[in-house]
């Protein structure tokens, strides 16, 4: 980030890095007793389903408390643990705002939470999508090294033109990621965890597609983002994502601008398949928007 105003103009009342107050006092009953509804409803859920990693991320930060966390306080207990923080932003921030705070150990969080009448499904994520979503995996140190490795290879990405396929790899992995517990199947990513539906949809329906995550298939795999998702890819373990994503993308970056997308609901040559799915969800749905 540069102070010149090559990050474009954050709203007003944002600092310079977007980020702003998350003014936790200003919180209304309604509001802090939908936290404590979409919680409740994911604890019933997510036992037996999340990896042990969140499961013991959500105990570390003492998330189950009644209401929005205060962002200053899971940021001390976090900070102890793998030195990331939990800054408030208005919503969405550009790309390379969004890099600079991950790859700084700053998770940019919105500060809103959704309507009662919007507990199933937002576009834009809200605070229970971010902070519960996505702050328990921050604690597991080896996830909190990935997701600053990923922040600094997106600011180089930009520099490459190369983004659409790195954000493919954080859409599978940061956001809809499944991996192998000792126990089976695990969600480790963020939409689905905090999602009722979908937390147990890409583990039980007979739809998705769910093969073994493998770097370049993935990069080269659309996404949805208006509905279920139509592939999960599994990972063997944590360790091994953050290994393989280790080595230099500038070599990879110019073999997948060649290669042509995968259809998002085929089985390629080499796919590791652990269901094939019948689609049947999505068939049934009005048209996708992939990207
Ligand atoms: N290794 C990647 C690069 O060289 C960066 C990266 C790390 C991307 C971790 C994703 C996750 O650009
Ligand atoms: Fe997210």
């Amino acid at each position: 980030m540069s102070a010149d105003g090559s990050l474009g103009a954050p709203p007003e009342g944002a600092a310079e890095d977007w980020t702003i107050p998350q003014g936790w006092d200003r919180y209304t009953d309604v509001e802090h007793q939908t936290w404590v509804t979409l919680y409740e409803r994911q604890q019933k859920v997510l036992p037996g389903r999340a990896c042990d990693a969140f499961m013991h991320g959500l105990d570390a930060l003492d998330l189950h408390g009644g209401g929005i966390p205060d962002f200053e306080k899971i940021s001390e207990k976090l900070r102890a643990l793998t030195g990331w923080s939990v800054v408030a932003v208005p919503g969405l921030v550009p790309d390379e705002v969004f890099f600079d705070h991950l790859a700084n150990r700053r998770f940019p969080a919105g500060n809103f939470i959704r309507r009662p009448d919007q507990l199933d499904y937002l576009q834009e994520p809200d605070v229970f999508h971010d902070v519960f979503g996505h702050v328990p995996m921050l604690t597991d140190p080896i996830f909190a090294d990935y997701m600053a490795a990923y922040g600094r290879g997106g600011e180089r990405a930009m520099k490459l033109g190369q983004l659409h396929n790195l954000a493919r790899l954080y859409w599978y992995t940061v956001e809809f990621g499944l991996m192998r517990d000792p126990g089976g199947l695990r969600i480790y990513g963020a939409g689905i965890v905090s999602s009722r539906t979908e937390s147990i949809f890409s583990l039980e329906d007979n739809s998705p597609n769910r093969i073994g995550f493998e770097l370049e298939r993935v990069m080269r795999t659309p996404y949805r983002i208006d509905d279920f998702q139509q592939v999960y890819f599994v990972i063997p373990s944590l360790d091994e994502l953050l290994e393989v994503t280790q080595r230099d993308f500038g070599e990879l970056y110019p073999r997948l601008a060649g290669a042509p997308d995968i259809p998002i609901d085929a089985i390629a040559e080499g796919d590791a398949v652990i269901t094939r799915g019948d689609q049947r969800y999505a068939r049934e749905r009005a048209a996708a928007v992939l990207v």
